[in-house]
């Protein structure tokens, strides 16, 4: 579900037509609709409303500040991973008691600046990590408090770039050294354990592996507490996949329905549940506008040059990432109804449609089955909301590309493009 959608031939995000936001931003451009923002967030609470859970929205997956302040406005907390993102989400205005702060490598000062925040919860990755973060607040004379990361050994057939929950990865301690972690470091003072936290990748296309990883952390749990110790948050993490093909991923309701009966009867006992989804919120909340360039033939390959590639967007040449392209402005016959790879239409020809670089992997999609394009045509990128501008780069001397959020008839520029001068700002 999103507000993207053509009307009179139209692509349009809400009331604003696309091509009038690249006539006034330039290209390429993410847009990002607020009602999908909103309309995402009230489903996942929606779905998970039984066990009452704190959303924190993965800052990571799109950290635009009228972003985060718009899923602030929702009342979703933050997900941080890093001493900017951290800065980003009170930027925002995020409560500090709504942040979660997880990552194998904060660094003494991004410690620092988060027990002076007095966030949440510092979700621990190692066992090193736990004692620093307990020095540093000793030092201040802070009190923290601190979920361990599990790593489950689930594997949730997704990536492997991103699949976090096996043991063979960098994430969280196994459940073996979990119990060793709590009877080691379990009664300090100063950094309070009084948690588990899991995430197990992303994204996450069934239920099945969040039921037992979740089943994990809840055995173990039942076992913390036999030995008196406290475990009062189970934050679950993110990894609820988003649509890119039409009807592809579970809904917020799905992963709920399989979810939330095993947490229950904890969250009854006063187990607090935390959520931390970036993709199934800001995904499909954003596309990317390109225009194209030129379109050449060669062989027997058409290629249509486009004036974004991996540096606007990196993830299909990065994990060989599906994402639906199409026109903004088209004929009644090339009107799509569903996204996917191969629409059912007559006349679609197939394109590699490329970025301007100088990388023969700077590709958007390849081989791709399109209405026919030419030199000047507007292109959406779809679903690109969520590790798109995020993982954005200057590459071959790009500029940052712009961000528009539209809000209903209006849009504004929340982020204006880079100019050269800003390439070259922090050089001498
Ligand atoms: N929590 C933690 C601890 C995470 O590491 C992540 C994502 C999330 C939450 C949010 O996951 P989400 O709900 O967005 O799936 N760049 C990759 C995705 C990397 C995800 C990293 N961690 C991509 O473009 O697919």
């Amino acid at each position: 579900m999103d507000f993207f959608n053509y009307s009179a031939g139209s692509l349009h995000c809400e009331s604003v037509p696309a091509h009038d936001i690249a006539s006034a931003v330039g290209t390429p451009c993410y847009v990002y609709s607020r009602a999908t923002l909103v309309e995402h967030h009230r489903r996942i609470a929606a779905a998970f409303a039984e066990v009452n859970p704190l959303i924190c929205y993965s800052v990571k997956s799109c950290g635009n500040l009228s972003v985060c302040r718009t899923l602030v406005e929702c009342g979703a907390g933050m997900d941080v991973v890093s001493g900017g993102e951290l800065f980003r989400a009170r930027a925002a205005g995020a409560p500090p008691s709504t942040i979660v702060y997880a990552g194998v490598g904060k660094r003494d000062d991004e410690i620092a600046a988060a027990l002076d925040a007095h966030i949440y919860l510092f979700n621990v990755e190692s066992e090193d990590e736990f004692v620093n973060i307990a020095r540093i607040a000793k030092e201040r004379n802070a009190i923290c408090e601190c979920a361990l990361r599990i790593n489950p050994d689930v594997d949730p057939h997704t990536h492997r770039f991103t699949t976090t929950g096996t043991k063979e990865t960098k994430f969280g301690v196994d459940i073996e050294r979990a119990r060793a972690f709590f009877r080691t470091y379990g009664r300090d003072p100063h950094a309070r354990l009084v948690g588990l936290h899991l995430h197990i990748g992303s994204p996450v296309y069934t239920t099945e592996p969040y039921v037992e990883a979740v089943r994990k952390a809840l055995a173990l749990r039942d076992e913390l507490i036999a030995e008196g110790f406290t475990v009062s948050v189970l934050d679950v993490g993110g990894g609820f996949a988003a649509d890119y093909e039409t009807g592809k991923s579970p809904a917020a309701l799905d992963y709920a329905q399989a979810i939330v009966p095993l947490l229950l009867p904890a969250v009854r006992a006063g187990l607090r549940i935390v959520l931390e989804p970036g993709r199934s919120i800001a995904a499909n909340a954003g596309i990317l506008l390109t225009r194209v360039q030129y379109v050449k033939r060669s062989g027997d390959k058409t290629f249509a040059i486009c004036d974004a590639g991996m540096n606007a967007l990196l993830r299909p040449s990065h994990y060989d990432a599906f994402h639906f392209i199409w026109p903004t402005e088209t004929s009644a016959a090339f009107i799509p109804t569903r996204r996917e790879e191969k629409p059912a239409m007559t006349g679609l020809v197939n394109v590699d449609v490329v970025g301007p670089l100088c990388e023969t992997g700077d590709y958007l999609a390849l081989d791709r089955a399109m209405p026919p394009v030419a030199r000047g045509d507007l292109l959406a990128i779809f679903t690109a909301g969520a590790y798109g501008m995020s993982m954005a780069s200057r590459y071959n001397s790009s500029p940052l590309p712009a961000e528009v959020l539209v809000d209903g008839l209006q849009f504004t520029t929340v982020r204006r493009r880079e100019t050269y001068e800003d390439l070259v700002a922090h050089e001498r």
